[in-house]
């Protein structure tokens, strides 16, 4: 990218600059000036609309918009089947509108300061317990995508009400969105933990917006309308949690015949959820089950579901088990910066407590 910038002349920013300028005027002078724009290449440029790129009017463009690709980014990202089924536009046009937004925008490498600067507007949830907080290198990330699995009564589930309720903590605007497939969300229990955390129970509760998702295209379906309610409706959506992400895939495709299928949608639900945590710097909490692996003799003889799709797109993967007393164990098994570990909690009413 930066060698394409230093073959072109200097003079051509001006030009753009003017060109943004006068963008805003009429739109007869933007059609004008289109032409002086093809001339600079296509200059990338942040400015650049979406009405800019070839094939999209005003009556596309308002297609797209009603579905969230109201950006450049956006269409950039998008896959030509996405985009065939917003606008009914043809395979050649998607794709012809994908090449011009990626070559307009930095689609490129940047240097790894430059990621550093993106990393510093990561935050991270709290947990309410300081031991699991410390594995996590201070709590859920987001940007990413944390996973935890394990056995029934493990803890997932109450991790799930906890980040719903924590992230309200530090940004009170902050939303939560639970997509809850097993009918186990409880809004007195989000009132007991916001007690907890020293929040207003009915506050936190009016800013997490659950929906119970029937089957796994409907689940699917919802994760990509959170995009709307940040685009459309301009929540501060924070986290994202979905529990249970397996339990539906997991009921309709029973049988080895069925599992490159399976795999297939549970990827493309992978890639929307990372997607949406990547472009919206938010937390994608998503928890799955174990299974157990008779031929295993050593070790722990359970292993999540989902195999390497899920193991692939969870930037965090924690196992969740019970310890003694009632207590749980939460172990980091995965994660690209911080050591492997494991921690003690117990659950009680009002959130995690520790155990050292
Ligand atoms: P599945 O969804 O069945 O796979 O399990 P899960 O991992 O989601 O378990 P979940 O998070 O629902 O954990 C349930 C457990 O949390 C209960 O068995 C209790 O041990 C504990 N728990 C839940 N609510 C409370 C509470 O108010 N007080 C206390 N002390 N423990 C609680
Ligand atoms: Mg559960």
């Amino acid at each position: 990218m930066q060698k394409l910038k230093l073959t072109e002349p200097i003079i051509n920013k001006e030009i753009k600059e003017e060109v943004v300028v006068e963008n805003e005027s009429s739109e007869q002078e933007t059609k004008e000036l289109k032409k002086t724009k093809k001339e600079t290449k296509m200059e990338k440029s942040k400015e650049m609309l979406v009405t800019d790129l070839p094939g999209v009017g005003a009556a596309t463009a308002e297609k797209l918009a009603t579905v969230g690709y109201n950006n450049l980014m956006s269409i950039a990202v998008a896959t030509p089947g996405e985009l065939i089924e917003a606008t009914g536009a043809s395979e050649a046009s998607a794709k012809k509108m994908i090449i011009a937004a990626r070559s307009n925008l930095d689609m490129g490498f940047e240097s790894g300061a430059d990621v550093l600067e993106k990393r510093n507007n990561i935050t991270r949830i709290s947990t309410g317990s300081n031991v699991f907080n410390t594995l996590m290198g201070g709590g859920f990330e987001t940007g990413a995508i944390t996973e935890c699995f394990g056995e029934f009564g493990s803890g997932k589930t109450q991790i799930g009400h906890l980040l719903a309720v924590n992230c309200q903590k530090e940004d009170p605007s902050a939303v939560a969105v639970y997509i809850d497939t097993e009918n186990t969300f409880r809004p007195e229990r989000i009132i007991q933990l916001a007690k907890g955390a020293g929040l207003n129970p009915e506050q936190v509760l009016k800013n997490i917006k659950v929906a119970r998702a029937y089957n796994s295209d409907h689940q699917m379906l919802l994760a990509e309308k959170v995009e709307d309610l940040i685009k459309k409706n301009g929540l501060n959506v924070k986290v994202v949690i979905i529990d249970s992400l397996i339990a539906h895939f997991r009921a309709e495709f029973i049988g080895r015949g069925t599992l490159s299928e399976r795999q297939q949608k549970l990827n493309k639900h992978m890639h929307v959820l990372s997607k949406l945590a990547y472009m919206n710097n938010l937390c994608v909490y998503v928890t799955n089950q174990v299974m157990s692996k008779p031929d295993q003799f050593f070790g722990d003889p359970t292993a999540p579901i989902g195999g390497h799709i899920v193991a692939h797109a969870s930037t965090f993967r924690i196992y969740l088990r019970k310890g003694k007393k009632g207590t749980r164990v939460a172990k980091l098994v995965d994660a690209p910066n911080l050591a492997d570990g494991e921690c003690n909690f117990a659950v009680e009413e009002q959130g995690l407590r520790d155990i050292e």
